[in-house]
C-alpha cells in the first residue's frame, strides 16, 4: 500500500481520492482548507489522515502527493513537497505562469523524484492505440492536425462561477482549463507546438467574463494544426484528426473511438471502441502514477512536457490580448 495525500479536496481532488482508494493499493489522506468539504469527504471516503492546513500535512509521511489546488498554487505547493522527496501528480495546467519550475525540476532531478502532470487524456486508450498506429509508421508522417470540440461546461461544473474559472490569474478560462488538455494531447501525438496565434472571446458563459470560446493555429515544427473549442454547446463532443502521408486517424471523445481512413472516397473505419465508465481514466492515471512510485513505469506526462504546454497556454494567452503570432 501507498501513502497518498491529495492536496485539495474540490472537484477533481474528490475524484482522485475516489480513484486511488479504487486501486485498492493506496491509503489515502487528504489535505483541504475548506471544514465543510473536509467533513462531507471524511464522511464519504475512507480517508487515513484529514489535514486542514498544508503546513500540518507536510509534516506527515507520504510516498507521493496529488496535488489538486487552483493552478497558481501548483509549483509552490510541489517544491515543499519535493524537498521532503515526496513523488508527485500535479493537476493540469502546471502552473499559470514559469516562475519555480526550474527549481522544481533541478530538485526533482537531484532527488530522482517520479512526478507527473496529469493530462488525463495521456490515459485513453483510444489516444494511446492512435499513438502506436502513429509510432509505428503504419499512415507515415504526421502532416496535418485538426481539433474540434466543446461541451457544456454549467452543467458538468455548476460551481463554475466560484472557483478558479474565473480568473486567468488562477487557471481560468477555456485557454488554460479545457484547451490545455486537448493542446497537450496533441504535442504528445504529433510533436510540440512551436508556433501559434490564438482568437478568443467570451461568448455565453453567465458570471464569468473569461474567455469560453477560443480558435488556435499552431505549428507543431513542420506540421501544421489547428483547434477549436467552446464551453457552451450542448453536445458534448471531442474529435482529433490527424491526417499522415499515407491516411488519416480520428480520434471521437464522445465515441471513446478511434477510427481510420486510407482509401480516396471511402468511410472511416473504426478501428477500436472502448466502454469507459466516468472514472476509469483517473483510475488508469491512478494506477500509472502508482507503478512509477515502485520504479516501474515512466511518467505518463512529464514535467518537461508539462511546462511546454504551460507555455503554450501562455503563448496563446498574449496572442488573444496582442493579437499577433507567438513563437515558443
Ligand atoms: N484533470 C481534469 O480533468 C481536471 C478537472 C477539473 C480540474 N482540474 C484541475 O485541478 C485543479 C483543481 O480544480 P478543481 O476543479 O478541483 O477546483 P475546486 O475549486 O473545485 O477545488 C480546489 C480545492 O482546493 C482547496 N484549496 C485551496 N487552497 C488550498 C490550500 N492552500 N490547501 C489545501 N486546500 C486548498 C479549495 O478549498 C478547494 O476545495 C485545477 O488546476 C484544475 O485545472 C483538472
Amino acid at each position: 500500500m501507498k501513502r497518498i495525500l491529495v492536496v485539495g479536496g474540490g472537484s477533481i481532488g474528490e475524484r482522485h481520492a475516489r480513484c486511488f482508494l479504487n486501486t485498492g493499493q493506496a491509503e489515502v489522506s487528504l489535505c483541504e482548507t475548506r471544514q465543510d468539504v473536509r467533513e462531507r469527504l471524511a464522511e464519504n471516503y475512507k480517508l487515513s489522515n484529514v489535514f486542514s492546513a498544508f503546513d500540518a500535512a507536510l509534516e506527515a509521511e507520504f510516498d507521493g502527493a496529488v496535488i489538486c489546488t487552483p493552478a497558481h498554487l501548483h509549483i509552490l505547493m510541489a517544491t515543499q513537497l519535493a524537498k521532503r522527496g515526496v513523488g508527485l501528480l500535479i493537476e493540469k495546467p502546471l502552473s499559470t505562469s514559469p516562475h519555480g519550475v526550474d527549481q522544481l525540476a533541478e530538485l526533482i532531478e537531484s532527488q530522482n523524484l517520479p512526478v507527473s502532470i496529469a493530462y488525463v487524456m495521456r490515459q485513453h486508450p483510444a489516444l494511446h492505440a492512435i499513438k502506436v498506429a502513429i509510432d509505428s509508421g503504419r499512415f507515415g508522417r504526421p502532416v496535418q492536425m485538426v481539433y474540434s470540440g466543446g461541451q457544456h461546461f454549467p452543467f458538468y461544473r455548476p460551481a463554475y462561477r466560484e472557483t478558479y474559472y474565473t480568473r486567468h490569474e488562477t487557471g481560468g478560462g477555456a485557454i488554460q482549463d479545457a484547451l490545455t488538455h486537448m493542446v497537450n494531447a496533441a504535442e504528445w501525438l504529433v510533436g510540440p507546438v512551436t508556433r501559434l496565434v490564438a482568437d478568443a472571446e467570451h461568448c455565453v458563459l453567465e458570471g464569468v467574463d473569461v474567455e469560453d470560446t477560443v480558435h488556435l493555429i499552431t505549428r507543431h515544427r513542420s506540421v501544421p494544426g489547428s483547434f477549436s473549442l467552446n464551453q457552451h454547446q450542448p453536445a458534448n463532443e471531442s474529435t482529433l484528426t490527424i491526417l499522415c502521408e499515407r491516411g488519416s486517424v480520428r480520434y471521437e471523445g464522445h465515441h471513446a473511438s478511434w477510427s481510420s481512413c486510407v482509401e480516396p472516397d471511402s468511410d472511416w473505419q473504426i478501428e477500436e471502441q472502448f466502454s469507459l465508465e466516468r472514472d476509469d481514466l483517473l483510475v488508469l492515471q491512478a494506477r500509472a502514477f502508482l507503478s512509477q512510485l515502485d520504479g516501474h513505469s515512466e511518467a505518463a506526462c512529464s514535467l518537461a512536457e508539462g511546462l511546454q504546454t504551460l507555455r503554450v497556454n501562455l503563448a496563446a494567452l498574449e496572442s488573444v490580448d496582442t493579437e499577433s503570432w507567438k513563437h515558443l
